[in-house]
């Protein structure tokens, strides 16, 4: 489909261009390039969002008492597109994230789009920006969907409006340090989520609730910060952007969803992945000591792909895993899941989406 026929309002100014961008794309980091096109959807008190549309990317107006900036009702998504061999455009799972945005809402008081709604906005804001989707091998095109409370409100409650918004942004590796290994450490202070709190969504607040322990570490010379449970002090939980996983043998365990942790759609493809390639994978409480002795640890999620832990530093001390690159089950799990994201294997599972 085409942005042409898709359920979309286009700016008078709208132009499909085929050329690639002119930037270079070979130093792509996850930073925001500006790109040609956002998606933009309201939602009034009916509850309904109406036809969306796409205009130039720039700035929007919010009233200062919206709901998302004066009580934190929004919500984010992440997903990728990444361009074939052959010059089409695939995404992975969109309509995962269409259903975790859902969860989410509920949680957060907000209507949210239908999956459909979701889906058809992802395609039509990536293929008017499609001269932003790097070549094959070089990155990928970020989307990140928003639904946000932007009526006025002052006293608490629920937004009388919502707005949906999908921007995107050619994007390399997430962590400075590329695809080497990150270094992280334990934050036994601070904590990422309580029970029945809002964790195990994807809302605005849990990313600003991370900043604080996050720049400390950074400070300190770590890539970022692994969260223990609040309750025992003894489970892992996820690192700030990212879901873990630690192996040891041929088993690979994660921490459970119960809640406090991101249903990440990269650690549940990882996790299916594992499987067929022969590991049991075990999802379930992981206690910090078994960071001690473990093979190797991985961090998923969209924007960090896979990433190799280095070495993890807990109580002043550190257990250090790989060296220069990935582990050979990490390096493993990354490869099959990249080159499905990319069309270079037979995709079995049916995630991709062209
Ligand atoms: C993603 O992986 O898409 C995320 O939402 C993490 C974000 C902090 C970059």
């Amino acid at each position: 489909a085409s942005p042409l026929t898709c359920n979309a309002t286009l700016s008078d100014t709208y132009s499909e261009v085929n050329e690639l961008a002119d930037i270079d794309w070979e130093n792509l980091g996850f930073g925001l390039l500006s790109t040609d096109y956002m998606y933009t959807m309201k939602c009034g008190r009916d509850g309904n969002f109406s036809k969306g549309e796409l205009r130039r990317f720039g700035n929007i107006e919010l009233s200062p008492s919206a709901g998302v900036l004066n009580y934190g009702q929004g919500l984010f998504e992440g997903l990728k597109a990444y361009r074939k061999h052959d010059g089409n455009i695939l995404l992975f799972r969109p309509e995962e994230n269409a259903l975790r945005m859902r969860m989410g809402a509920e949680r957060m008081c907000m209507p949210a789009p239908t999956v459909e709604q979701f889906v058809e906005a992802v395609k039509a804001t990536v293929l008017a920006n499609k001269r932003w989707i790097p070549p094959n091998g070089k990155g990928s095109l970020y989307i990140r969907p928003l639904l946000m409370g932007s009526g006025a409100v002052l006293g608490l409650a629920p937004s009388p409006e919502y707005t949906f918004i999908i921007y995107v942004s050619p994007v390399g590796n997430y962590f400075k340090e590329g695809v080497a290994p990150i270094h992280l450490v334990v934050e036994h202070e601070l904590h990422r989520a309580t029970p029945g709190g809002t964790g195990g969504v994807k809302t605005i607040g849990n990313y600003a609730a991370v900043l604080k322990a996050q720049s400390a570490a950074k400070a300190k010379g770590f890539s970022d910060v692994l969260y223990l449970d609040c309750v025992h002090k003894k489970y892992l939980e996820e690192v700030s952007s990212c879901n873990i996983f630690v192996v040891k043998g041929n088993v690979i365990s994660t921490p459970a969803i119960k809640g406090t942790i991101l249903p990440g759609i990269t650690r549940k493809s990882i996790i299916d992945v594992a499987r067929s390639e022969g590991f049991q994978v075990e999802e379930r409480l992981v206690a910090v000591e078994e960071l001690l002795d473990a093979d190797e640890v991985f961090c998923t999620g969209t924007a960090v792909v896979v990433s190799p832990v280095g070495s993890i530093t807990y109580r002043g001390k550190r257990v250090t895993y790989v060296e220069g690159g990935f582990g050979v089950v990490a390096q493993q799990l990354y490869s099959v899941l990249t080159r499905l994201q990319m069309g270079l294997i037979d995709d079995k599972m049916n995630w991709t989406v062209e």
